[in-house]
C-alpha cells in the first residue's frame, strides 16, 4: 500500500518542531517513560483516577478484561451529575461561575456552581413529575447554552438517557433520531440565534414529535415568554419553578447507560452511540485535565456546539467534572464581525482555547488584524479537534492565536471513543500535520487489512489496539453495527480513518476510508444526503462525493440522476438543494449539484463513489482499491 496520490491528504512532509512549552505546573515532563509505564499498569493508572472522583459504592473490577465488550469500574456506584456539581459544591466551589454564556450580541449571563446545581437539580425534579424515570430516554433539541447543558445534567442527575441532536439538524434528522430512541419527553427552545436571526426550532421539533406516541411531552424554553403552549407542551422555567426540590442525585451503576449520540455512518441511517456512566466519566475527567494541562482557576472555552460529541465531554462533562470555568457562545464565528471571538477571549481572559481547524482556516482568510487588536496573552494552551489540521492553519493558528507561547494540542478522537484518543501533549514536541501520540494506556497503531503493522510513513488503517474506559459500549438498538467496528481489521478496533506513522511514533490522520464526509469538522454519511435528495420528486437518483474545501476541509458535490420527464435547470437544482436543508439541515446541503444521465456502479449495484470523486478531481482511481470490499 503506497501513499494515495489524493488532494485530501495531508502534505506530512513539513514538520516544524516548536519547542515543548510546559510553563510553570506542567504535570509532567518526560511522556515517553510515563506512557511505557501505564502500559504495564493499565488498571492502576485508570483506578487512581477514578478515586480522585465519588462513588457512592467502589467499585469491584477496574477492567473486566475485554476489548470488545469491555466494561469498567463493574460493581461501582456514582452519579455524573453529582460529580459535576454537588461533588464541587463539597469542594468549596459553590460561588464559582461555572458557566459563562455569551453570544453574537455580545449578551452574557454567568451561572455559578451553585445555581447550576439549584437549576439542574429542579428541572431534574420536574422531568420526574413528568414521569421519567431511570433509563427512560430523554431527546434534547436545544440551542448551545447553559438550558442545554442543565438539561443533560439533569438527566444524568435522575438516570435518564440524554439524546442532544444538534440544533442545525432539521425535521426529518431529528425526527429519525427520535423514532430510534424513543424518548418519553422532548426537550426545545422557541429558537436559536445565528447570524443576528432567530432560527426556529420549535416548530420543528413540534413536526417531528407529531407521528410519536411515545413521546408524552414537549418541553419548551420560551426565550421571549410569547408562546401559546398545547396541552402536551410545559414551559422550560415553569417546570423549574414548579420544582423546588433539588433531585438528589441518583445512585447509578458504573456501566448503567449516560448518553445515545447519534453519529453518521456508511448507511442512511445514522448510529446511536451508547456511553455509559463510570467509565465515561472517568475518561473525560482525566483527559480534560491532563491533556489540556487545566489548572484550577482556568476559564476554558470550547467553542463546539452541545449536540457534538465535543459539546458532551468537553464543554460540558469534562470541564465540569474538573471544577473550572466553561464557556458557551451560542451564534456564528464571524458575525456580527470576525473579531466576536477575540473580544470574548480578551473579555473572560480565556486560558485554554480549543476550536475546529475549519474555524481556523476562516479566521486566516479575515486576516491577523482582527485578533491582533484584542489582548489574547491571557491564553496558555489551544486546542484543535474534528479533522486534520494543515501546517499553514497550523503555524497561523500557533503565531497569531497562540502568540508562539501556546502549544497547539491537538485531539483525534471520534463520537464513539468519547474522549481524546490520540493527542499533542502540551508538555511535549508537536508536529504540524501530525494528530500526535496516544493519550495514557491506549495502544493505537498504523495496519493493513490483515491487522499487520506497517512500517513507517506508510499508508494504512488507524486502529486502536487496547481499551479505554470512556469507549462506547454499543450502537443503540443495533448491535451488529456495533461489531462491525472489530470486523473492519480482525481484533482491533478501526475507526476507518487512514493514517501513517513516523519512526517516532507520531500519527497523521489522512482522511476517512468509508463513505463519510468531514465537512467544517463535522461528519455527514454520504448514503443520509442521498436519501435526502431522494426526497425530492424529481431525483431517481443520487451519488454525494466530499470535494477538498479550502475552509471546511471537504464539501459536498452531488451528482443527480432526474425522473423521465423532469428537465435539469438552475431552479430545479436550487428547489432539490433546498429539501436537503430541509430535511437534514444546513450542514448537509450540497455546494454543487451536476445533474448526470446515470451513476458508475458495481455488478452489485452499489454506486462507486470512489470512482466519482477521483474522475471530478482529475485523479487516477487510486490504489486504495485494496482497503475497499
Ligand atoms: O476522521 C476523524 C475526524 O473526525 C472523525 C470523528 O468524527 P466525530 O465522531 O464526529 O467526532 C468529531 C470530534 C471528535 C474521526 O474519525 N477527526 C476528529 N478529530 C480529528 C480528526 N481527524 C484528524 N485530526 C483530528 N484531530
Amino acid at each position: 500500500m503506497g501513499r494515495e496520490k489524493d488532494a485530501n491528504l495531508l502534505k506530512v512532509e513539513k514538520v516544524v518542531e516548536p519547542k515543548p512549552l510546559c510553563g510553570d505546573g506542567a504535570r509532567f515532563d518526560d511522556y515517553e517513560s510515563l506512557y511505557a509505564e501505564s502500559l504495564k499498569s493499565r488498571e492502576k493508572f485508570w483506578e487512581k483516577l477514578a478515586s480522585e472522583l465519588h462513588w457512592f459504592k467502589r467499585w469491584e473490577r477496574v477492567w473486566n478484561g475485554k476489548f470488545k465488550g469491555a466494561r469498567w469500574f463493574e460493581g461501582g456506584k456514582t452519579n455524573v451529575c453529582y460529580n459535576c456539581l454537588d461533588r464541587n459544591l463539597k469542594r468549596g466551589l459553590r460561588n464559582k461561575v461555572a458557566i459563562i454564556y455569551a453570544n453574537e450580541r455580545e449578551e452574557e449571563r454567568k451561572l455559578t456552581y451553585g445555581e447550576l446545581h439549584e437549576l439542574v437539580g429542579r428541572l431534574a425534579s420536574g422531568l420526574k413529575r413528568l414521569g421519567v424515570r431511570k433509563g427512560d430516554r430523554v431527546l434534547i433539541y436545544m440551542p448551545n447554552t447553559p438550558e442545554a447543558a442543565a438539561a443533560m445534567l439533569a438527566c444524568a442527575r435522575i438516570g435518564a438517557v440524554h439524546s442532544v441532536v444538534f440544533a442545525g439538524f432539521s425535521r426529518e434528522a431529528l425526527k429519525v433520531r427520535i423514532g430510534d430512541a424513543e424518548p418519553k419527553v422532548v426537550i426545545t427552545a422557541t429558537y436559536t440565534v445565528r447570524r443576528g436571526k432567530k432560527v426556529d426550532l420549535l416548530s420543528t421539533a413540534r413536526e417531528a414529535v407529531k407521528d410519536f406516541p411515545f413521546v408524552e411531552k414537549l418541553v419548551v424554553w420560551d426565550r421571549d415568554g410569547e408562546e401559546k403552549l398545547g396541552p402536551a407542551e410545559v414551559e422550560f422555567y415553569d417546570l423549574v419553578a414548579e420544582n423546588r426540590e433539588v433531585a438528589p442525585a441518583e445512585e447509578m451503576d458504573a456501566e448503567d447507560p449516560l448518553f445515545i449520540l447519534y453519529t453518521s455512518g456508511t448507511t442512511g441511517k445514522p448510529k446511536g452511540v451508547l456511553h455509559t456512566t463510570g467509565g465515561y466519566m472517568v475518561g473525560v475527567y482525566a483527559t480534560t485535565g491532563w491533556d489540556f494541562n487545566l489548572k484550577d482557576d482556568d476559564v476554558y472555552w470550547c467553542t463546539a456546539d452541545v449536540g457534538w460529541i465535543t459539546g458532551h465531554s468537553y464543554i460540558v462533562y469534562g470541564p465540569l467534572l474538573n471544577g473550572i470555568t466553561t464557556v458557551m457562545y451560542e451564534g456564528a464565528p464571524n458575525y456580527p464581525d470576525p473579531g466576536i471571538w477575540w473580544r470574548l477571549v480578551e473579555r473572560y481572559r480565556v486560558n485554554v482555547f480549543y476550536t475546529a481547524p475549519t474555524a481556523v482556516r476562516l479566521f486566516m482568510r479575515y486576516g491577523e488584524d482582527y485578533p491582533r487588536r484584542y489582548d489574547l496573552s491571557s491564553l496558555r494552551v489551544i486546542g484543535s479537534v474534528g479533522e486534520p489540521i494543515n501546517p499553514e492553519a497550523w503555524e497561523w493558528y500557533y503565531r497569531v492565536i497562540g502568540g508562539e507561547k501556546c502549544p497547539v494540542v491537538d485531539t483525534w478522537w471520534q463520537t464513539e471513543t468519547g474522549m481524546h484518543v490520540i493527542l499533542t501533549w502540551p508538555h511535549t514536541k508537536a508536529k504540524p500535520g501530525y494528530a500526535g501520540r496516544p493519550f495514557f494506556t491506549v495502544e493505537v497503531d498504523v495496519v493493513d487489512k490483515e491487522g499487520n503493522p506497517l512500517p513507517p510513513n506508510r499508508v494504512g488503517y488507524l486502529v486502536i489496539k487496547t481499551p479505554w474506559p470512556a469507549m462506547f459500549r454499543t450502537v443503540w438498538k443495533n448491535p451488529e453495527r456495533y461489531d462491525r467496528y472489530w470486523e473492519v481489521v480482525k481484533g482491533y478496533y478501526c475507526p476507518e480513518d487512514l493514517a501513517t506513522k513516523d519512526e517516532e511514533g507520531f500519527i497523521a490522520i489522512l482522511g476517512r476510508a468509508d463513505d463519510v464526509l468531514n465537512v467544517a469538522g463535522h461528519r455527514i454519511g454520504t448514503a443520509e444526503v442521498e436519501s435526502a435528495l431522494l426526497e425530492h420528486p424529481a431525483v431517481a437518483e443520487a451519488a454525494v462525493i466530499g470535494k477538498p474545501d479550502e475552509i471546511k476541509g471537504e464539501r459536498i458535490k452531488a451528482f443527480v440522476v432526474l425522473k423521465v420527464g423532469y428537465e435539469p435547470s438552475e431552479k430545479l437544482a436550487e428547489e432539490i438543494r433546498r429539501t436537503v436543508r430541509e430535511v437534514l439541515g444546513p450542514i448537509a446541503v450540497p455546494e454543487e449539484l451536476e445533474f448526470v444521465e446515470k451513476l458508475p456502479k458495481t455488478r452489485s449495484g452499489k454506486i462507486m463513489r470512489r470512482l466519482l470523486r477521483a474522475r471530478e478531481l482529475g485523479q487516477e482511481v487510486g490504489d486504495l482499491s485494496t482497503l475497499e470490499d
